[in-house]
């Protein structure tokens, strides 16, 4: 009978090395906070109780990591990861197993965690640790003859011998509550760091009859924290691999998984192609039979099935109905809704706009605020002029209008449908639906004009 999990993690170190204004917690991988990515795995694990013990960048991590789930424990002053836990040890059950984490060690896996804490209970201790070739700055795990493990020893209480031992403590264990409370108390810091070690629980449960079993984590990459922008660099890769496999999994075909960043949440039909250097945040939402060309950065976008978008386009905050084609080179802003088999191409940006079924808008346009029909054929170089400088106004072109190239549709402005505008137009009345309509000056031609000539 599995009893009750309590999850602890321990955030409340400064990160230094980070060089950084930004508590180390809250520094992003894969654009979300570290802690965040631990605090995910910890609620895979469903936790009767969760704690995050916080201090320095205090308020600012309470602020920006959501959840009315989490107990936040304050440590004001870091004396260790003894004093750590301390710090939160009122807040756990009894009957409950701990799994103590770190929040800035991202990636450990739900199954890893979830067979640490089967091994715990009230006579067992379950800790995770890994075997380095270099295991220097970490806490080794002492054996004896019998290859039981007996306790664990600081990199600066080490002796010459015990620094050659290469399996490491990881630092995430799982104990029982009760138990742990008991050693807690116990704890010293008369040690060459002067820190209450939560590691000193370890011979202290040993003493008292408790067995400690080891394991590891499937890879080391599982159990790395973030000590330095190198280190948070690595992860991030690390990560990103993680994010590429589960997309290929799912059928996606990537032209290289080692060139995309999946910055969000990403969800595929089946037949998907990414080109390299795509960028995808938020929420992604990608069709069957959908290519995304080398460069593009779409962020919480919806794109239908067997869209095509070209290289070097940014999406965001839009919805592209199925089998358009988008770009090279477009630029779709947020509140845009294309329908069905729209055309836009290089140099195009569109802004909070609806454009209906197979309209193209293929060269060098702006269309913004405005709501464009069906079949419509928007000109190179057209541009709806909607801010007059303080507000902004609507552009609504109708169904099977055909707009020449290089016009201004000065907004609020009308085209009804089936209207035809010559190129070069400057727009600033409705246009009547069906009719031709221009405003251009008539082409004249001067005889015999000649062109001036440099004077000697
Ligand atoms: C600790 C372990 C060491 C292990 C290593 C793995 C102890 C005494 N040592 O080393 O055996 O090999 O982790 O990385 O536990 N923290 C607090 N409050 C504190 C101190 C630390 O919240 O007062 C947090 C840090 O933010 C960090 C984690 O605890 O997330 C570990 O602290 P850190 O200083 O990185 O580890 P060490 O103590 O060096
Ligand atoms: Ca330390």
């Amino acid at each position: 009978m599995p009893t009750a999990l309590n999850v602890i993690v321990l955030a409340a170190g400064q990160g230094t090395r980070m060089k950084s204004d930004l508590p180390k917690v809250l520094h992003p991988l894969g654009a979300r906070p570290l802690l965040q990515h631990v605090l995910d795995t910890a609620r895979a694990l469903r936790p009767e109780r969760l704690v995050v013990v916080y201090g320095h960048g205090g308020q600012r991590v309470v602020d920006n990591v959501p959840g009315d789930d989490i107990i936040w424990a304050e440590q004001a002053e870091q004396l260790g990861t003894g004093h750590a836990v301390a710090q939160g040890v009122h807040e756990l059950s009894d009957e409950a197993v701990l799994l103590v984490l770190y929040g800035d060690v991202p990636l450990t896996g739900q199954d890893t965690l979830a067979r640490l804490v089967n091994l715990a209970d009230t006579q067992t201790l379950g800790l995770l640790t890994v075997n380095l070739t270099d295991p220097t700055g970490y806490g080794r795990i002492i054996r004896d003859a019998d290859g039981e493990v007996t306790a664990i020893r600081e990199q600066k209480d080490t002796s010459e011998a015990e620094r050659q031992i290469g399996e490491v403590n990881t630092g995430i264990l799982a104990v029982s509550v009760s138990r742990l409370r008991a050693w807690l108390d116990k704890l010293d810091n008369d040690n060459a760091q002067g820190e209450y070690y939560l590691t000193d629980i370890v011979a202290l449960a040993v003493a008292d009859g408790v067995k400690i079993k080891a394991m590891h984590p499937h890879d080391v990459d599982e159990v790395l924290g973030v000590n330095s922008k190198s280190q948070l660099a690595h992860l991030e890769r690390v990560y990103q691999e993680r994010c590429a496999e589960v997309l290929m999994t799912q059928g996606v075909t990537l032209m290289d998984p080692a060139r995309i960043d999946i910055r969000g949440e990403v969800e595929v039909g089946r037949d998907v192609t990414l080109d390299v250097n795509v960028v995808l945040l938020g929420k992604v939402l990608l069709g069957s039979g959908v290519t995304i060309g080398a460069g593009c950065v779409l962020r919480d976008v919806e794109i239908g099935d067997g869209v095509e978008v070209l290289p070097m386009s940014v999406i965001e905050e839009a919805r592209i109905g199925d089998h358009s084609r988008i770009g090279p080179y477009s630029r779709i802003r947020p509140g845009t809704v294309l329908a069905a088999e729209t055309h836009v191409g290089n140099f195009v940006e569109i802004k909070n706009s609806q454009v209906g079924n197979k309209s193209k808008i293929n060269h060098l346009s702006y269309v913004g605020d405005s709501s464009v029909g069906a079949r419509v054929n928007v000109g190179a170089g057209t541009i709806t002029c909607n801010y007059d400088g303080a507000n902004k106004h609507r552009t609504d072109i109708g169904d099977d209008v055909f707009i020449g190239s290089d016009t201004q549709l000065v907004a609020p402005v009308k085209v009804g449908d089936s209207a035809t505008i010559g190129a070069g137009s400057t727009i600033t009345r409705d246009v009547p639906p069906q009719e031709l309509t221009l405003s251009r000056s008539k082409q004249v031609t001067l005889p015999g004009w000649k062109r001036p000539v440099k004077k000697k």
